[in-house]
């Protein structure tokens, strides 16, 4: 049984280097996509300080559907280029945004959002599998460390999936 382990680390580069390292136990053995998407936000959302929602919307048809998440239930569909989500998968960069009040075309789920941050999910092959999507009610709760962190523990969860 895998049991997280709580994080005492304050600075983001420890807390996301341990992060990715339970992700890697939490993943390990298993390539289901829904599983491991479902675990994957539970350990996050659990994890990290100050988040409001955590989760995936996947690659569908032109557009992304909602996947595995934790938080408030959130908008089904994102057609192509819409969003911060929608920004992330059509330039396949990770989006960092201080302040959603300030993106063009932010697509509010939650009224009481303040800040975002998307990072692209590009298969070994290239092929975009999708988009994870991290949200909170703290303006600027997202930085350099953070899209790096993000990347990092989005690389693990690609890695487990082959
Ligand atoms: N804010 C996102 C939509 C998804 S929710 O935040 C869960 C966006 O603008 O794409």
């Amino acid at each position: 049984m895998f049991e997280a382990t709580p994080i005492a680390a304050t600075d983001k580069t420890t807390l996301y280097r341990e992060l990715t390292s339970q992700t890697g136990g939490l993943l390990h053995g298993e390539t289901n996509l829904i599983a491991n998407a479902a675990n994957f936000s539970a350990l996050v959302f659990h994890t990290l300080p100050d988040i409001s929602w955590c989760g995936f919307y996947f690659a569908d048809g032109d557009g992304l559907v909602v996947g595995p998440f934790q938080g408030k239930p959130a908008c089904v569909r994102i057609a192509r280029g819409r969003g911060v989500c929608g920004a992330a998968a059509a330039s396949r960069r990770t989006q960092v945004v201080p302040d959603v009040t300030a993106f063009p075309g932010h697509i509010y789920c939650d009224g009481a959002a303040r800040s975002e941050i998307v990072v692209p999910l590009v298969r070994a092959d290239g092929t975009l599998l999708g988009v994870w999507d991290v949200d909170s009610h703290s303006p600027a709760r997202f930085d350099e460390a953070d899209r790096s962190g993000m990347e990092a523990l989005c690389a693990q969860f690609l890695r487990a999936l082959v």
